[in-house]
This record gives C-alpha cells, sequence and structure tokens, in this order.
C-alpha cells in the first residue's frame, strides 16, 4: 500500500495567536477557513510543500476539539494519510485487529472519504485515512 502525508491537523485554543505565528511570525499564507458544520469545527489550511498544516478551531464548546484541547491542550491532533483505496485500507487493518474509530468510510471535504484509526492501534498518535474525491485537485 502506497500513502502520501496530505496534513498534519493542530488544535488551536486561540486562533488569533495561532495566526500571530503561522502567518505573521513565519509568513506563510493561510488559506480561507472551511466550516464543518457536522464536526463544529473550523480547519485553516496553511500550506508547507507537498503537505498542508490544519488549523482547528472548535466552533462549539461540545465539538471534539473542543472536548481534547480542554483534556490535553492545544497542539498536535492527528496526522492525515492520504491512500487510493480507503476500503482497502481499513480491511487490512481491521484483518490485523487495529482499533479503529471509523469502521466505515465517512464523508470529508471536498468529496474526500476519511476514516481514523484509534490511537491505541497506532502508539498513540491519532491516525486520519484519507481518500481523495473523484474531483479533487492532485
Ligand atoms: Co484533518
Amino acid at each position: 500500500m502506497k500513502a502520501v502525508l496530505d496534513h498534519i491537523g493542530i488544535a488551536v485554543k486561540d486562533l488569533s495567536a495561532a495566526l500571530a505565528f503561522y502567518r505573521d511570525a513565519l509568513g506563510l499564507e493561510v488559506e480561507a477557513p472551511e466550516e464543518v458544520a457536522s464536526q463544529r469545527v473550523r480547519a485553516h489550511f496553511v500550506a508547507v510543500g507537498g503537505a498542508k498544516l490544519e488549523l482547528l478551531e472548535g466552533t462549539s464548546a461540545d465539538s471534539a476539539i473542543a472536548k481534547y484541547i480542554e483534556k490535553r491542550g492545544p497542539g498536535l491532533h492527528h496526522i492525515t494519510l492520504r491512500v487510493d483505496d480507503i476500503a482497502q485500507a481499513l480491511a487490512r487493518l481491521k484483518a490485523r485487529g487495529v482499533r479503529l474509530v471509523d469502521e466505515e468510510p465517512r464523508s470529508g471535504a471536498e468529496g474526500s472519504l476519511i476514516a481514523f484509526v484509534h490511537p491505541a492501534g497506532t502508539g498513540g498518535v491519532l491516525i486520519e485515512l484519507k481518500q481523495n474525491g473523484p474531483h479533487a485537485r492532485a
């Protein structure tokens, strides 16, 4: 199986502080935010070479990101590996008894399919698998 680093998700508590660092201090370009209403989260992508940083801001106190920050503080949240066939990747993991958050792929941004692998199965890293939608840009 082949996998490509797609993005690294970073849980952000204070967006203006995050922008002050990534945009102003480092001078990186921050894309227009994407609202993921179902997850009550707003994502700000920062292009860094072939991969992106995803600054994740909870839009409600009961969002998964807000709860994560409450429990563990802001910082690294997940890494996302892009695969050609997410169903096959999940089948491989299931066959090896790896604990999954999502047993089946669900829809992500821009027509993509995503599924999370539980940190208990990966040595402590929340891993998001992603298969691009048919019309995704590279
Ligand atoms: Co992500």
